[in-house]
């Protein structure tokens, strides 16, 4: 490390492989809920010549006793700090040897949930990234991996581990993992647990034992949860030919929990709210978000857990490649179309947006100072663009001799990003030193798109002509052109398709591609599918805006169109100017159109949110200014429900779905249609329809749905009181209460309720859904968050203080709220960086909130 660079930061570049091979660890836990020993023998033998020995082991960790096969060494020998444990080479044979520590944790008093804690009485864990060090001494780091043999002694009736059950009795138990694995994937459940079971028996014919196991109490809303790991397990057999491994597969719901979920192996632990659903308790999107995280956890066996990681820089090779994935689970299960749309707009939403602000950073990160910091949606979601990007230069069957190779090649070993290329390399021949730049370079590059066309002779030719752009990120300037696979379409006059989708591959900063032998000029659909993660522009006309969007074949372009309408729409509002008839007219004639999905038709319905406007204009490099998109918003809406007033009363009629609720994909098409027409009609009936909805819903989806336009017209207060009377006792519902009160509060109040919200003895806020709950609803209240006066931004920060001291992870996931501060204008620019540097000033702050703010402040 050279002496500029920070003391705690990590490099890539420093990367050097753990100079002792780990063959066995065994575990024993004596659990207790303030004083729990953990005695851990390490099966260790140099790599080469003996060095000293350095373990990972935070300050909870207390060190009762160590010894070297059997003897204690010379204590002079032994060296601890804050966040290690040395044993001098001195000390050590050169030859295999087991090592032994007995050391005492407290999980009781763990408010961070990393590591070993307690969640409603279940002692659970959560490791990745570093949480092992948390439980005992040990090289925590992905590339160390071994076969773990766990035993458990505790009083509670169900004790859980990684792999295979050896034996269980009162009391105790023991469990065999025999899988090679790195101390990220440990877990260990203890609680009074009842399980959902199931069996599968994989292709080969193994049977599996299925368990969800959750509070007593709890298993009427843990069956959706099995069903998806069933078609999870089948599905990934199917498409990638990937089996299942251990003779049991457990999954576990916990109350609380950092992330989403974690794919320990065989013991998957999940956040409640990502396992529990019932018609009554889950909306049409929690179920959809559990099928694909449950999915997503599940194929981890195999892109995490069977191949992991060499260090925390390739976090994209298993987070990209799964989410991918996961992506193409939805897809086959559900709409793929939908699905598609719905992935561009989180893309767009969280990681655009991450892009292009201070905390942009490449998809493999070259430096950290806390790996937390970077479970990102660049790492995520721009992870698995990538991914979708290679598939489409190599093409389907290239992709799936790649991956077939990979599996082969790596299987049981740590990878890099560098060998996950070379599969491709070497499966496809084709040379991908210039795709690399996606995985290095950060920012989301900006694409030209002008024509020309030449009506000739004998038929026309129509070129093409793009230009490449990355505007510069932190720490990187320049940025040389790469590889964008541009899928383009063109559809003549009448409104066919004169040609299908040809994918260009550009290369160079500027390129042209051109079509020939066309009859008449076309109108072209660029971007299909989203071929590449990149902000096109283009000069278009809202008249061909329209015509592709009731034309365009290609789903996701189609909806494109419509989107780019909406925006021009709300761009000439906000400027004062007319909400442009086109987007009205063509917003109509779409929603009318009984041939396209209702899912769809909704999608096209939803106006762009405000967060995604500012996006948008800053991108453009203008100044958003967040009251005036609010009004803009708001207008255009008011203006589209008054001129289809009819269509739109016709249609939320007509997508009633009559009969028991299913979360099945058409049936929750169609109410998400009926909602749609309801949150426009909401504007301009004062809220009856919804009022009637909140009373006569049998179901959470409509009935949040109804809640959410009762406060938007300012009539919440009776709708909130029979909520919380109905289902007072049920978090993950009070969850939502909360929320749904700051995000839809007018912006001029979002921080008055928020701040009454959290006085109430029920914002248990060290609670990470309830925390995230209020703070993230007000971050989603875009003009409320953004108060001019700043009350947003010093409301946020007096909470991340206060978190910070709990559970240091969820405040500087929090601290997110501010990453786009630098876009707006002085005086929220000034109220902002004052927040944060009161943040940055503060005594103890963590090192995982300190990277953050001190990131936005550079
Ligand atoms: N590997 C998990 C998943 O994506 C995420 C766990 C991350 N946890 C954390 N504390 N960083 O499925
Ligand atoms: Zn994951």
């Amino acid at each position: 490390m050279s002496s500029t660079q920070a003391a705690n930061a990590q490099y890539l570049a420093d990367y050097r492989p753990y100079p002792f091979i780990l063959d066995q660890t065994v575990l024993d836990f004596a659990l207790s809920p303030d004083a729990t020993e953990v005695t851990a023998t390490l099966s260790l033998r140099p790599r080469e010549a003996v060095e000293d020995l350095v373990l990972d082991g935070g300050r909870g960790v207390e060190l009762l006793s160590l010894d070297i096969d059997g003897r204690a060494p010379d204590p002079a020998h032994v060296r601890r700090d804050g966040e290690s444990l040395t044993i001098a080479a001195a000390a050590l044979p050169d030859a295999p040897f087991a090592l032994t520590t007995r050391v005492r944790i407290d999980p009781s008093a763990n408010t961070a949930f990393e590591g070993l804690y307690i969640s409603g009485g279940i002692f659970c864990t959560q490791c990745e990234a570093e949480g092992f060090r948390h439980i005992t001494f040990y090289p925590d780091r992905p590339d160390v991996m071994a076969p773990f043999r766990v035993t458990i002694r505790s009083d509670k009736p169900v004790l859980l581990s990684n792999g295979n059950p050896v034996a269980i009795r009162d009391g105790f138990a023991e469990w065999n993992d025999p899988w090679p694995k790195p101390a990220y994937l440990f877990a260990l459940v203890a609680g009074d647990l009842v399980a959902v079971s199931d069996r599968f028996t994989t292709r080969s014919g193994r049977r599996v034992d299925l368990n969800v196991w959750v509070r007593p109490g709890d298993q009427d809303r843990a069956g959706f949860a099995m069903q998806s790991l069933i078609k999870s397990m089948r599905w990934d057999e199917d498409v990638y030919g990937r089996e299942y491994d251990l003779d049991v597969f457990n999954m576990v719901a916990v109350d609380d929990f950092n992330m989403g979920a974690m794919e320990n192996k065989g013991l998957n632990i999940f956040n409640s709210k990502l396992v529990l659903a019932s018609p009554e308790t889950a909306t049409d999107a929690d179920y959809e978000r559990i099928e694909a995280v449950i999915a997503h956890e599940y194929f981890h066996n195999w892109t995490g857990n069977r191949i992991t990681c060499r260090d925390w820089f390739q976090l994209c090779l298993k987070e990209g490649l799964t989410v991918f994935r996961d992506q193409q689970f939805t897809a086959d299960m559900r709409s793929a179309p939908v699905k598609r749309i719905e992935d561009v707009h989180t893309l767009r939403a969280r990681q655009f947006r991450e892009d292009q602000g201070p905390l942009a950073h490449p998809v493999r990160p070259e430096r950290y100072e806390e790996i937390n910091n970077f479970y990102t949606a660049t790492v995520y979601e721009k992870g698995a663009e990538l991914i979708g990007m290679l598939k489409r230069l190599v093409g389907d069957d290239g992709y799936a001799s790649a991956l077939d190779l990979y599996f082969d090649r790596h299987d049981g070993e740590a990878a890099t990003i560098e060998d996950w290329l070379a599969v491709f390399q070497d499966a496809t021949g084709r040379d991908l030193t210039q795709f690399k730049r996606w995985y290095t370079d950060a920012g989301t590059p900006h694409l030209t798109m002008t024509e020309d066309w030449d009506a000739g002779d004998r038929g026309g030719r129509l070129t093409l002509n793009f230009t490449q752009h990355t505007p510069p990120t932190p720490g990187q300037d320049d940025k040389p052109p790469r590889v964008i696979p541009i899928a383009v379409g063109l559809i003549g006059p009448n409104g066919d398709e004169v040609q299908p989708t040809r994918m260009l591959e550009m290369t160079e900063a500027r390129q042209s591609f051109t079509f020939d032998g066309l009859g008449a000029r076309p109108v072209v659909s660029a971007l299909r599918g989203f071929s590449a993660p990149v902000i096109l522009d283009r000069p278009i006309d809202d008249r061909n805006r329209a015509f592709l969007l009731a034309h365009d074949t290609d789903p996701f372009a189609r909806w494109e169109a419509g989107r780019d309408l909406a925006m021009s729409a709300l761009m000439s509002l906000a400027q004062g100017g007319d909400a442009g008839a086109d987007f009205i007219d063509a917003i109509g004639r779409l929603a009318a159109d009984r041939d396209a999905d209702p899912a769809f038709r909704a999608l096209c319905l939803m106006l762009p949110g405000e967060e995604e406007i500012a996006t948008a204009l800053a991108a453009r490099g203008a100044t958003p200014d967040p009251d005036a998109i609010h009004a803009a918003r708001e207008d255009l809406a008011r203006r589209v429900a008054e001129a289809h007033a009819d269509l739109l009363a016709r249609l939320y009629d007509a997508m009633e779905v009559p009969g028991p609720y299913s979360p099945d994909a058409d049936a929750a098409a169609r109410r998400s249609l009926r909602i749609a027409a309801l949150g426009l009609l909401n504007r301009i009936d004062r809220g009856d329809r919804a009022e009637v909805l909140f009373g006569t819903a049998g179901n959470m989806t409509e009935r949040m749905a109804a809640l959410n336009c009762l406060i938007r017209r300012g009539r919440g207060q009776a709708a909130l009181q029979a909520l919380h009377d109905r289902f007072g006792d049920n978090r993950l519902v009070m969850d939502k209460w909360f929320s749904v009160q700051v995000m839809a509060a007018p912006p001029q109040d979002a921080v008055a309720v928020a701040t009454q919200l959290a006085a109430r003895r029920d914002f248990d806020w060290k609670n990470p859904n309830r925390f995230r709950a209020l703070l993230g609803g007000l971050a989603a209240n875009h003009a409320g968050f953004h108060a001019a006066d700043g009350s947003g931004y010093d409301f946020t920060a007096d909470w991340l203080m206060k978190m910070d001291g709990a559970n240091p992870q969820i405040a500087a996931r929090m601290s997110t709220a501010f990453e786009t501060w630098p876009r707006y204008d002085k005086g929220r620019r000034d109220r902002a960086l004052s927040a944060l540097q009161r943040i940055a000033a503060m005594p103890d702050i963590s090192r995982n909130l300190r990277e953050m703010v001190s990131r936005m402040i550079a």
